[in-house]
């Protein structure tokens, strides 16, 4: 047969997904050490932060879990990254020792908190 065997091709289609979602795994991550995210959060529920001391913030899982079915969440969880959230109307009273979340506009654009959100959404297993 002339030309390229279609199972290779097949192959290299199967292989090539998996392959782009590590390296969206793997920006993502490093978009969030870059814009200090990771100084209060985790991505999976049950890890400690310095000293021990449960995170400031809620692990992401635990995020994309609650917010799994909400159809309003990438906005919302795109605002409160931007603007911060309020300690009189705390979401994660029971799993973030923090009380609220400061803005985080100063350290990452709202494109990439878009992104990043779409990640953290992403997580739900
Ligand atoms: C200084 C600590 C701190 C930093 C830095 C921080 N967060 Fe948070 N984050 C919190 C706390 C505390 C909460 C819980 C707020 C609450 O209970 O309402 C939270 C909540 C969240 C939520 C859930 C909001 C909701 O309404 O349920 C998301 C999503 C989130 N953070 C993403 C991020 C991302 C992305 C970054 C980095 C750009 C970031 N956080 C940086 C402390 C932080």
């Amino acid at each position: 047969m002339k030309g390229r065997n279609p199972a290779i091709l097949l192959l290299a289609g199967t292989f090539a997904l998996p392959a782009l979602a590590d390296d969206n795994d793997r920006e993502m991550r490093n978009l969030a050490i870059k814009s200090g995210c990771f100084i209060c959060h985790a991505v999976d529920a049950g890890a400690k932060g310095p000293e021990g001391l449960n995170p400031v913030g809620p692990p992401w899982t635990a995020v994309a879990a609650r917010y799994k079915y909400d159809k309003d969440a990438q906005k919302n969880l795109t605002d409160a990254v931007m603007g911060g959230t309020s300690p009189y109307n705390r979401h994660w009273k029971d799993q973030a020792s923090g009380i609220a979340m400061p803005p985080n506009g100063v350290a990452i654009s709202e494109t990439d908190a878009k992104r990043l959100v779409a990640w953290i959404l992403g997580l739900a297993k």
